[in-house]
């Protein structure tokens, strides 16, 4: 019943509220805000007319256009009404809504976390507001555009559907999607913060947001949700195992009916070596030897690096958190570099990697480069001029630093796990044959693995014909969008025809409909 009411309710357009804590270029930690910025337009071209509802943090309020009120609300949280607003986006002029409410979100460091790097003691009122927010948006508190399904994008939103699923079922008729970018950040806090959030006493429960005797909004976006996706496919079947579970294998073994992987994309106008203004000149599949050389002198003569373009040149541009892997980098470090290797690392994060990269770039300062901090425009030159790009993740639900690497024929080394396995194809005896092979991949997490598949490499990069061609390929691989976004597409509709999404479904028909 519920489900035939929201069909008809549907008009010409589908209508699709996106929840999610960054938007590339404005507020971005990772991926995800690169995710936010580059799928809502993908979907707009299939004619799914989609908005992004964002936590009002002054990244945005400060460079968003015609910001102007949609409703003040009285809210379980502020103790007083709190403003959605609409907005438009200043590059592509696109619609989206903000929740402001200074209080919580007009904060210095990242969306998540004060300068010093601490979480904020409130973030389940920061982020439980933004949910509850979202819901009343899906429920339809913007009259002119009420969608038929709200997608909240890891735990910051997640406890959007436990709202939904609290509200009365006439209300409630809004279809929901939670997408799991990483399920190591579950959102946890302790049970006593439960009656704050303003929820059914009933909802603190094993089937509801309790998790082993706390509150996790990411778990309780994964028990309300009727769609779950992740952003590989074999990330998907690898959460469902205790090893990458983080305690929420058993529930997603139990939804693993309701669950797909999607992968994601790389957004053109950002990821393209033809047109980067960050390089010092374009170059494409036929042109890639030189434009690469160029970009390889470029690099080597801003990080201090002697330019040597026969040694081989790694780069890293990460996040540095243990799910990355490179403490084993740092332990095969020595011997990389008492091979010939370079490195040019950008990141920043836990404190002992950066000391501990810091401390090898001090002593190799010719052969390494670290940079601590977040650079947008280093980090396209690392990619466009290393010969290899590095991510020995632990695990990765999809990453996308590898799929730009691939477009800039920067051919990854990684391990051999979530996205990462689903989008590097390993050079092989059979797939050099084939002509298929784009980068290299390992199984175990050990240096010992990392330097035996770097010394593989580099057997090959002395084959330039070889590497040429796995070059010409890895560029030629069009992870784009577009075709991420029609799989989104189908699970939209399948959802909203009240059909289970399979992973076969949604593959099935966004291939009749043209995903390739
Ligand atoms: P994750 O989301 O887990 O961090 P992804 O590979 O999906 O990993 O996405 C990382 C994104 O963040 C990429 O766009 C990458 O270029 C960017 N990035 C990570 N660290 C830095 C940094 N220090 N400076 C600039 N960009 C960075
Ligand atoms: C997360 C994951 C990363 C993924 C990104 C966007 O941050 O760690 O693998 O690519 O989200 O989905």
């Amino acid at each position: 019943m519920r489900i035939a009411q929201r069909a008809r309710a549907g008009t010409s357009s589908l209508r699709v509220l996106h929840a999610c804590a960054e938007l590339y270029p404005w507020v971005k930690s990772g991926g995800l805000g690169d995710v936010a910025a580059a799928l809502p337009p993908a979907l707009a071209a299939l004619d799914v007319d989609t908005r992004v509802i964002l936590p009002g943090f002054p990244g945005f309020l400060d460079a968003f256009t015609e910001i102007t009120d949609v409703v003040r609300l009285a809210t379980p949280y502020a103790g007083e009404r709190v403003r959605i607003a609409r907005a438009r986006l200043p590059d592509s002029g696109r619609y989206v809504y903000l929740v402001d409410h200074p209080p919580f979100y007009d904060r210095p460091g990242n969306p998540y976390a004060a300068p010093d790097g601490s979480d904020w003691p409130d973030n389940h009122r920061r982020f439980g507001l933004f949910s509850w927010a979202a819901a009343a948006l899906a429920r339809g508190a913007d009259r002119d555009w009420r969608p038929a399904i709200l997608h909240c994008h890891d735990w910051h939103g997640g406890l959007a559907p436990a709202y939904l699923a609290a509200a009365p079922p006439a209300e409630s008729r809004v279809a929901t999607i939670l997408t799991i970018h990483n399920l190591a950040y579950r959102g946890i806090f302790p049970a006593a913060v439960f009656p704050e959030l303003a929820l059914p006493a009933s909802f603190y429960a094993v089937a509801g947001v309790e998790f082993f005797g706390q509150v996790s909004f990411l778990k309780a976006g994964l028990f309300f949700a009727e769609q779950l996706t992740t952003v590989s496919p074999t990330y998907a079947r690898e959460i469902q195992t205790p090893e990458f579970g983080w305690g929420l294998d058993g529930l997603l073994r139990t939804r693993a009916s309701r669950l797909t992987g999607i992968l994601n994309g790389v957004d053109p106008r950002i990821w393209d070596p033809r047109h980067d203004p960050n390089l010092p000149q374009p170059y494409d599949s036929e042109t890639a030897p030189t434009g690469k050389r160029a970009a390889k002198a470029a690099l080597c003569a801003r990080l201090g690096l002697a330019e040597a373009q026969e040694a081989p040149l790694y780069g890293v541009v990460s996040r540095l958190t243990p799910q990355k892997g490179l403490d084993l980098l740092l332990a095969a470090l020595p011997e990389l570099v008492a091979g010939g290797g370079r490195l040019a690392l950008l990141g920043s994060g836990d404190a002992d990697l950066e000391q501990g990269f810091a401390d090898a770039a001090r002593a190799n300062p010719n052969s390494i480069a670290v940079t601590l901090g977040y650079d947008d425009a280093l980090s396209h030159l690392i990619i466009a001029g290393a010969d290899m790009v590095l991510m020995p993740s632990r695990f990765e639900p999809c990453g996308l630093t590898q799929l730009y690497a691939l477009r800039y024929g920067a051919l990854p080394l990684v391990r051999r796990v979530g996205g990462l396995a689903d989008t590097v194809v390993d050079a092989s005896a059979v797939t050099l044959a084939e002509g298929t092979a784009t980068g290299f991949a390992f199984d175990e997490a050990s240096p010992a693995a990392l330097l035996a598949t770097a010394t593989r490499a580099e057997r090959l990069r002395r084959e330039p014909r070889v590497w040429l061609y796995m070059m010409r390929r890895a560029m030629t691989r069009d992870f784009l969008w577009e075709a991420s976004a029609r799989r989104y597409r189908e699970l939209y509709r399948h959802l909203l025809g009240g059909a289970p999404a399979t992973a076969e479904r949604v593959n099935a028909a966004a291939i009749a409909a043209g995903a390739g």
